[in-house]
């Protein structure tokens, strides 16, 4: 459906992020310190309630598609209640979940029954020990038995998304990507933004995608391929010969693909961003609590979407984590 208002640069905005925490379970070295944020008050966060009002006053504004992330989303409690909800509003079309995945073999079956299509999942690594010490938890779950738990309740297609780091996980891109000749999932290897509050990390971490498909290309040659059927975000995809699975790459660092950028952002303290790396934001909560309508001001926030992040640029200073804003 294309029904989404326009932005000042022509972009259709039919995509919804929801974060509902900030606070999440691990601690991945690229996303939070290790001793984690300055949480959000419980009364700043917008209860299900009102994350659904949200929804319903901009559904018929053309928004039509949700992703529920965080933070963690599945250590919200009820996540479940808020999915029905959101599934009941009219005009919604497709609702994705956003995970670390280690809740996935105990919450897969759940989370379909209440009406979720599809996840996204983090997969860093498949080594064990290297899960444990990216996401700075003593973990025993394993990526590869999420993914095929969220396949089996019906969750698919599963994307797995791997932020590649040099000399961390990047010796792992083959295997990962040879996962897609097993299986019908669309594995992503996202470029490391060294932003926020990470330590560890610099720009010397980063693995362009150009390096990356290069790789893979000797694996076998890659063709360009249409991608999922939904969810075509920021994503370029590619596909080896006869594989169920595609390839697909994000480069927040390498090229811009805001052009194209059909999404705002929800934070879980309930302010528009109308763009993940800029300052942009606008106070719903505060008008929603006021009882006042959210058009004029949702109209507002689309005319301040810039026409593309700074990252480029490497203007990186002072951004705030991503679990902060959703991811
Ligand atoms: N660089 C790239 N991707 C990141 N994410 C979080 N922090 C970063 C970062 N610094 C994305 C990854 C991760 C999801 C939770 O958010 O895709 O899987
Ligand atoms: Fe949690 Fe995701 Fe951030 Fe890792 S990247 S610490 S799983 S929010």
């Amino acid at each position: 459906m294309t029904t989404g208002m326009i932005d000042q640069f022509g972009r259709r905005i039919e995509y919804l992020r929801i974060s509902v925490t900030d606070r999440c379970n691990f601690r991945c070295t690229y996303c939070m310190p290790l001793e984690g944020l300055p949480w959000l008050p419980r009364e700043d966060i917008l209860s299900y309630e009102e994350i659904t009002e949200v929804v319903r006053q901009l559904a018929p504004l053309g928004v039509s598609r949700l992703r529920i992330t965080g933070g963690e989303p599945t250590i919200r409690p009820q996540l479940t209640t808020l999915i029905a909800m959101l599934r009941a509003v009219p005009g919604i079309e497709d609702i994705a979940l956003s995970t670390n995945g280690v809740k996935l073999p105990q919450m897969a079956e759940e989370l379909k029954a209440a009406g979720l299509d599809r996840v996204n999942m983090s997969a860093d690594s498949l080594r064990p020990e290297r899960i444990r010490e990216i996401a700075r938890r003593s973990l025993s779950f394993h990526p590869i038995q999420s993914a095929m738990a969220a396949e089996r309740a019906g969750l698919g297609p599963v994307k797995l998304n791997t932020v590649v780091m040099r000399g961390i996980n990047d010796d792992e891109i083959e295997d990962f990507a040879r996962l897609t000749l097993e299986h019908p999932w669309h594995v992503r290897f996202i470029e490391l933004m060294p932003v926020g509050e990470m330590r560890e990390l610099t720009f010397e971490h980063v693995v362009p995608s150009d390096e990356i498909l290069a790789r893979l290309s000797a694996i076998a040659p890659l063709g360009a391929d249409a991608g999922p059927e939904r969810g075509n975000g920021p994503a370029a995809y590619y596909r080896f010969p006869g594989a169920p699975g595609s390839i697909g790459v994000i480069t927040p660092m390498t090229h811009t693909y805001c052009g194209d950028c059909n999404r705002v952002r929800l934070t879980a303290d309930g302010r528009l961003r109308t763009c993940l790396y800029g300052d942009e934001e606008v106070n719903f909560r505060d008008t929603l609590r006021a009882g006042e309508p959210l058009a004029p001001l949702y109209a507002a926030a689309l005319a301040t979407k810039p026409r593309e992040h700074a990252l480029l640029q490497m203007k990186v200073g002072g951004l705030r984590a991503l679990s902060e804003i959703g991811g």
